[in-house]
């Protein structure tokens, strides 16, 4: 078996080849620099630098690599930073989607069984009343931000490529995913790693936060790639999964779990720039069709993953 994960230098395309490489499936993986192997614990990744940016060089890495599995994960993934640069979020999230889009259709008359999963978000839900919480995969897509809305764009696209050309491909919308390695901008590595950098100070420091009212469902990564496996390899094709855990937790809950790792008292600091132009409350997802469907649920719990998060950042 043979994968191809695009964006797999990302913060869950390597735990996303990790895994498949743990299952004895070859890993490929597309990155838009040059790159040398990625080393990962089960083994290498090949990477080969292609941005994306045509369907026929898309089309001939498929036919080169002839993969199995295709995961497309590149993106761009930031919330926030989709209000500064809506252009460039679109023509990342949905441009280059619909050069795989049809780049995979043409590849699939040369291999019926390969399967192609597109990642979404629970942002394409957007705007969600209180009674329709927890939201469903049937819940009506109200997107409220630009990443939101280029997601749901690619959300209606694989379905009409299911049903115009056939097309083998499952849909996933993750909630907030987090784990060691994140990058800036997002909300566990923003605090945790404040709380690192400053608890070896002498006098009382401060965190800079943003708006911590809400509440959102948080899945460590480790189980989000758990699911996007057993996705790709069973779900019911032209469908589209929450991956989620169910469980909303308050974003001041998640700094104070931060600062009781932490002996040093610190001082918080609600920043206004950092806060959105539109921020949902209180927002979390059913994961009744993949539990039912596939009888997936997550390991991890959020203490957990949440303590690995700040030891690694402390030990790195
Ligand atoms: N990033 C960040 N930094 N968020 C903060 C901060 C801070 O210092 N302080 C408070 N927050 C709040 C945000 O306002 C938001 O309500 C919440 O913490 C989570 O923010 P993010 O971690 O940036 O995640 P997100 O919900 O905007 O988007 C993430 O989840 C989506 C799925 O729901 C991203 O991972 C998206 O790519 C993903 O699709």
């Amino acid at each position: 078996m043979k994968a191809l994960i695009t964006g797999v230098q990302g913060f869950v395309g390597k735990y996303l080849a990790d895994h498949l490489l743990s299952y004895g499936i070859e890993v490929w993986g597309t990155s838009r620099e040059d790159s040398p192997l990625l080393c990962l614990k089960n083994g290498n990744v090949k990477i080969i630098k292609n941005d994306l940016n045509s369907e026929e060089g898309i089309l001939y890495l498929l036919q080169s690599i002839k993969p199995d599995y295709i995961f497309h994960l590149a993106g761009q993934s930031n919330v926030k930073k989709s209000w500064e640069d809506k252009e460039g979020t679109f023509y990342a999230n949905v441009n280059k989607t619909i050069f795989l889009l049809d780049a995979c259709v043409r590849y699939q008359r040369e291999n019926p069984n390969m399967r192609l999963l597109t990642v979404g978000s629970s942002e394409e839900y957007g705007r969600v009343e209180a009674n329709e919480l927890p939201i469903k995969e049937t819940t009506p897509l109200r997107p409220m931000s630009p990443y939101g809305a280029s997601k749901a764009a690619v959300s209606m696209l694989i379905q009409q490529y299911h049903k115009a050309h056939g097309l083998n491909v499952v849909h996933v919308r993750p909630f907030n995913h987090i784990g060691p390695g994140q990058s800036e901008g997002f909300v566990t590595t923003d605090f945790a790693k404040q709380v690192v950098e400053l608890e070896n100070n002498d006098s009382t420091p401060t965190i800079n936060v943003g708006d911590l009212s809400s509440e959102r469902d948080f899945t460590d990564v480790k189980d989000i790639v758990r699911a996007y496996h057993l996705i790709i390899t069973k779900g019911i094709l032209g469908q589209v999964y929450n991956v989620c855990s169910e469980k909303p937790i308050s974003i001041t809950d998640i700094l104070n779990y931060f600062l009781s790792f932490s002996n040093k008292r610190f001082k918080v600091n609600i920043d206004a720039s950092k806060f959105r132009p539109i921020e949902f409350k209180k927002y979390y997802g059913s994961n009744e069709v993949i539990k039912e469907q596939l009888g997936w649920i997550p390991e991890y719990s959020i203490e957990k993953s949440l303590k690995d998060i700040y030891l690694f950042l402390k030990n790195n």
